[in-house]
């Protein structure tokens, strides 16, 4: 294939069977999301970029830098979403469902990115978002849904970090003793910050390199100056991780790429990972979001989870539980023409049973050789003298000396469900 035609780069293909563990994963959230009460939302991969421009912030690095912006033959101005909450929150607004309204979804993101391990262009987000109270109670929830998800993939080496972002007031302030620091120490920043800080200054917080820490590290941190009731809002919070026994670490630094953060946020790190793309999951509050895409006064909190991220740190952490079993219980082999097995096929996958089969009639040797590669754990073969007998051949595929025997062709389902049922 041409270099052209592979898939674009920061992209993938997944195939099965590695496609079970994304299958395993994705079910394990929508049960999780089912027991936590929130409902599926599919909204479209596509919005009209003042979406994104008034959710996420049009000076966001993610806005300016990394969005796919492009116009359709109508010449209106889309944008592919590179991430979910305010796609889901615009359908909110849209729609008004009665609230308090729970959502979760999994959908690809879109993001111009460098590509690198566990950085794409397009990436997989697994997310919740609750609307409708500005409740601590609702935070705590959210956070321990998201903690569980990743216990329950088999994800361990997990901290999780919190900070909150205040409201605007509060945060204003903070703004302007934080840059009021920076202004006198901007030329001990680091070469990109020197540049930039006074754009937006809450970014130099998340700079890692050592001269933009040295400089914040003596500066003013948020958390110390949020007002009395963005103060109580955290305590609340974390109050209620521990009543839940969640270990949480403060986090003053964390400051989230999006605009929309008001309060609680928060970031789930795999030690598993190295730190470029250690955050498995982030989110937290965004209590203005709705009303900037023009719906009412109504506040959330919510989550999003990169897929390619939790399979990257349960892989380094070497968990290999499969979450859910893929591929045939059962191999029909047909050297009869290959009628007999698609009905056959038929017959057991309609009760239940996983069954492949091989095509183009090949001859026996062949498709035995399928039906060892395939994984089965049971083999049914018709050949002429079992079609003429009426009966079938069974054959137990894990046995270690080949066990093979006849059965009625009318007594397939039984004997199959019997030698399955043996091996579990
Ligand atoms: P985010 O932190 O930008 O938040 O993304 C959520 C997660 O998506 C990250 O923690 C990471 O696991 C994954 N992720 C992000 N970018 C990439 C990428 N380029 N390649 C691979 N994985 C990536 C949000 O998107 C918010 N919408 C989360 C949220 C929901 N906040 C409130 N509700």
């Amino acid at each position: 294939m041409t270099d052209d035609l592979r898939a674009p780069i920061g992209t993938h293909d997944v195939l099965s069977p590695d496609s079970a563990l994304w299958e395993g994963v994705i079910g394990t959230f929508a049960d999780l999301a089912n027991r936590y009460d929130f409902g599926l939302v599919l909204s479209p991969m596509f919005e009209d970029v003042a979406v994104f421009h008034r959710g996420i912030g049009e000076a966001s690095e993610v806005a300016t830098k990394e969005m796919y912006v492009f116009t359709d033959r109508g010449d209106r101005t889309y944008a592919l979403r590179p991430e979910g909450t305010a796609s889901v929150v615009r359908a909110f607004v849209q729609h008004h469902p009665v609230t308090p309204w729970r959502a979760w979804y999994v959908t690809p993101a879109f993001r111009y990115e460098r590509p690198q391990a566990g950085r794409y262009r397009q990436h997989h987000q697994l997310g919740v978002e609750a609307l409708g109270s500005d409740d601590a109670q609702v935070d705590v929830e959210v956070i321990a849904l998201a903690q569980r998800f990743y216990a329950a993939i088999g994800l361990r080496r997990v901290r999780l970090l919190v900070n909150s972002m205040g409201h605007d007031v509060c945060r204003g302030e903070y703004v302007g003793l934080l840059r009021a620091h920076l202004s006198a120490r901007r030329d001990d920043l680091c070469d990109d910050h020197r540049a930039t800080w006074d754009r937006n200054p809450l970014r130099v917080l998340d700079c890692k390199k050592p001269a933009c820490v040295a400089v914040t590290d003596d500066g003013p941190m948020l958390p110390d100056h949020l007002c009395d009731a963005c103060r109580d809002h955290l305590g609340l919070v974390t109050r209620g991780l521990d009543r839940l026994g969640i270990a949480w670490e403060r986090a003053p630094r964390l400051v989230r790429g999006f605009d929309y953060y008001t309060r609680t946020t928060f970031e789930f790190v795999s030690d598993a990972l190295d730190a470029a793309q250690n955050a498995i999951g982030g989110g937290g509050r965004y209590d203005q979001l709705a009303a900037a895409l023009g719906g009412p006064d109504v506040s959330g909190v919510g989550f999003g989870s990169g897929i390619e991220r939790l399979l990257l740190a349960r892989a380094a952490e070497g968990v290999t539980e499969a979450l859910i079993e893929r591929g045939p219980d059962c191999f029909v082999v047909d050297t009869t023409g290959g009628e007999e097995a698609t009905v056959l096929a038929d017959e057991l996958r309609r009760l239940g049973v996983a069954v492949s089969r091989a095509v183009d009639g090949r001859s026996m040797k062949a498709q035995m050789k399928l039906a060892d590669r395939s994984g089965a754990r049971v083999a049914v073969l018709v050949g002429p003298q079992e079609l003429a007998a009426g009966e079938v051949t069974m054959r137990d595929l894990r046995a270690s000396e080949s066990t093979q025997w006849r059965v009625a062709r009318g007594g397939v389902a039984d004997a199959v469900r019997t030698v399955l049922e043996g091996h579990e």
